[in-house]
């Protein structure tokens, strides 16, 4: 999704804007652009496509300037081009404008606008707020901003500089990501840290509503929106810029998966001392757990993957119901939490707009909330009341993967947490569940061992025009998150459906080659899964299995065999995955993609 940076101090800004959006390309974006405040006028260049071909109209340019914003737009309101590239400016060119996020009531303000005179060169909503602060212009960007931002209705993260303040970079947000970095040279702000930790680890979490005014200066101050001014904490960050270098690998996603053993341990150690369960003090209390009518998990896309495992587990162990549902259409559908429930969020950026919906609805109706969060510091960690961190470092590649697999070990605790207070488990089970979770990094590693399988496969695969996932139960949720990992990096349109319920239309697709991944860890419905591979053979189905079992009909039925190594049936979630993201992963080189950034997708979706 798009992405802002800005940039006011001692040294030159148009490096420093392009540096500072080549960390945030990972978003997603399909056109970029910087403005700088020169000796007589801004100067803005943008341009489509890839940020190199902004950097080549830079490095042609002579631009100079040491106050500046950028931009990377995931195209919204009208196509991906020049005219709607950030970032915009007002009629008379003194104002210039990056905006993430979207204005609900744009249309309104730009017919206001149009009957003042005003005129508009792009489809955006976006360029409605730069005219707008025109309009609210008396001499003062600040109390123009101001006025203009209290008429929006809707999401904005905004850097905005102008000809007649010269001095100053104005930054305002409400429901979308914004943070600034103290620099030694100046001063930062960027819609995430990863363009900012190369200058400094001292970063500002701006909260909705409020408005920074950094000056070249040296100083800075930051407003509510009655103009108070607020003291503001600065975080000493401990991220380095190694987190988020490829560290020898080709691409993000490969780093990341291979990442995943030492994710989870590192997890583990964390949330384990002596086999016990350590969550801070203020977890929930046994009375609390007793007292929840209805405990509901709330996710999009991985993540809701993630929590329809932790619903089988926190079932499994404390038998209370979980109901688990996607984001987006918890929002707009009937609501049944009521002020006892606990609802749990799941989500690796802490931004997705549909789920911070979630958490807004649930909180009016007064649950407990809890988020799994990986991005520390994020919008979601300061709005539920309590916050499980993934520690598994910057996710870059837009297909989750270790966020996932350390998504899965925090629910494992917490379910085993609640079945422990409410004594649905002893002690002793408790340590059985612990010590296995701590050998799952080694056998994932197993899982690391020969790449070949997988580039095999990959090779096989990378012609289909459609490919399957199967699998029942917790074999089902980890064939659904097979399915959109490798749809998502290969292109290639993939399905997951539950076994059993093939018969009853899917199994019309089958023909002779159909190629089909099928999961099969749980041992109680391995017989079931084993057979219904009979029937999609004798439709002509190529058969992958991905299992923990030595079974003869799976071996009859399979052309390729995936042996993950042996678990617990509740943790082979975590097992099951790894192969199935390598397969997306070689799929997605075979085809030649870019597989860090597939197409369309942006890896945090802060648009709903
Ligand atoms: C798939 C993927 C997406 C995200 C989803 C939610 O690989 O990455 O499906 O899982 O967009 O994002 P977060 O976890 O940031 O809320």
């Amino acid at each position: 999704m798009c992405g802002i940076v800005g940039y006011c101090g001692k040294k030159d800004a148009g490096n420093i804007l392009l540096e500072g959006l080549k960390k945030l390309e990972y978003r997603g974006y399909d056109s970029a652009g910087i403005s700088i405040i020169g000796e007589s006028s801004i100067k803005t260049i943008k341009s489509v496509g890839k940020l190199n071909n902004l950097e080549e109209n830079f490095a042609l340019s002579s631009i100079s300037g040491n106050i500046g914003i950028g931009h990377t737009r995931w195209a919204t309101h009208g196509e991906a081009n020049l005219q709607n590239a950030h970032p915009h400016l007002n009629s008379k060119m003194t104002i210039s404008l990056v905006h993430n996020g979207i204005i609900e009531n744009y249309l309104d303000l730009k017919k206001e606008l149009i009957a003042e005179g005003y005129e508009f060169k792009s489809n955006t909503d976006t360029e409605v707020i730069v005219q707008l602060i025109d309009f609210y212009f008396k001499g003062n960007i600040l109390n123009a901003t101001l006025n203009a931002v209290k008429r929006l209705k809707g999401s904005y993260a905004l850097g905005i500089i102008s000809m007649d303040n010269p001095g100053e970079l104005i930054a305002v947000k409400n429901n979308s990501p914004l943070l600034l970095g103290i620099c030694d040279d100046g001063f930062m702000m960027s819609s995430e840290i990863s363009s900012i930790v190369e200058h400094t680890n001292k970063i500002i979490y701006m909260d909705d509503l409020e408005i920074a005014q950094l000056n070249l200066n040296g100083k800075y101050k930051i407003f509510n929106y009655n103009l108070d001014e607020i003291e503001k904490e600065i975080k000493i960050m401990d991220l380095n810029t190694n987190s988020i270098s490829k560290n020898g690998f080709d691409h993000y996603m490969l780093k990341e998966i291979f990442e995943q053993p030492h994710a989870v341990k590192n997890l583990l150690n964390k949330r384990t001392i002596d086999k016990r369960i350590n969550l801070s003090d203020n977890f929930f209390s046994k009375e609390e757990i007793e007292k929840f009518s209805q405990i509901y998990i709330i996710a999009c896309g991985t993540a809701f993957h993630a929590g329809e495992v932790a619903k089988f587990a926190i079932q499994k162990l404390t038998g209370k119901q979980v109901l688990c549902e996607i984001a987006s259409e918890f929002n707009y559908n009937q609501k049944f939490v009521d002020e006892d429930a606990l609802v749990i969020f799941i989500s690796q950026s802490g931004e997705t707009a549909d789920t911070l919906m979630s958490i807004d609805e649930v909180k009016k109706i007064g649950a407990k909330t809890m988020a799994v969060v990986n991005v520390e510091n994020s919008t979601m960690t300061r709005e539920v009341d309590k916050v499980m961190y993934c520690y598994c470092g910057p996710e870059i590649s837009v297909a989750s993967t270790k966020a996932y697999t350390t998504q899965l070990a925090n629910l494992y605790i917490v379910a085993l947490d609640m079945a422990l207070k409410l004594g649905k488990i002893t002690q002793e089970e408790l340590e059985t569940y612990v010590d296995e979770l701590y050998t799952i990094p080694e056998k994932m590693e197993a899982s690391l061992k020969d790449l070949n399988v997988y580039k095999e496969i990959a090779d096989e695969i990378k012609h289909e025009k459609s490919i399957y996932y199967t699998g029942r139960g917790m074999d089902f949720t980890s064939a659904k998150e097979g399915s959109l990992k490798l749809k998502e990096t290969s292109y290639i349109h993939t399905e997951a459906f539950a076994s059993g319920e093939l018969k009853h239309g899917s199994m019309a697709l089958m023909e002779e080659g159909t190629k089909v991944l099928t999961v099969l860890t749980q041992e109680h419905t391995l017989n079931k899964t084993a057979s219904n591979l009979e029937e999609l053979t004798s439709r002509g189905a190529y058969i992958y299995a991905i299992t923990t079992y030595d079974n003869e009909v799976v071996s009859k039925n399979s052309k390729k065999i995936i042996r993950i190594a042996d678990t617990m049936d509740i943790f082979a979630p975590m097992l099951s995955v790894v192969p199935s993201q390598l397969i997306a992963y070689y799929t997605s080189l075979a085809k030649g993609n870019d597989v860090d950034k597939p197409r369309n997708l942006a890896k945090a979706v802060t648009v709903e």
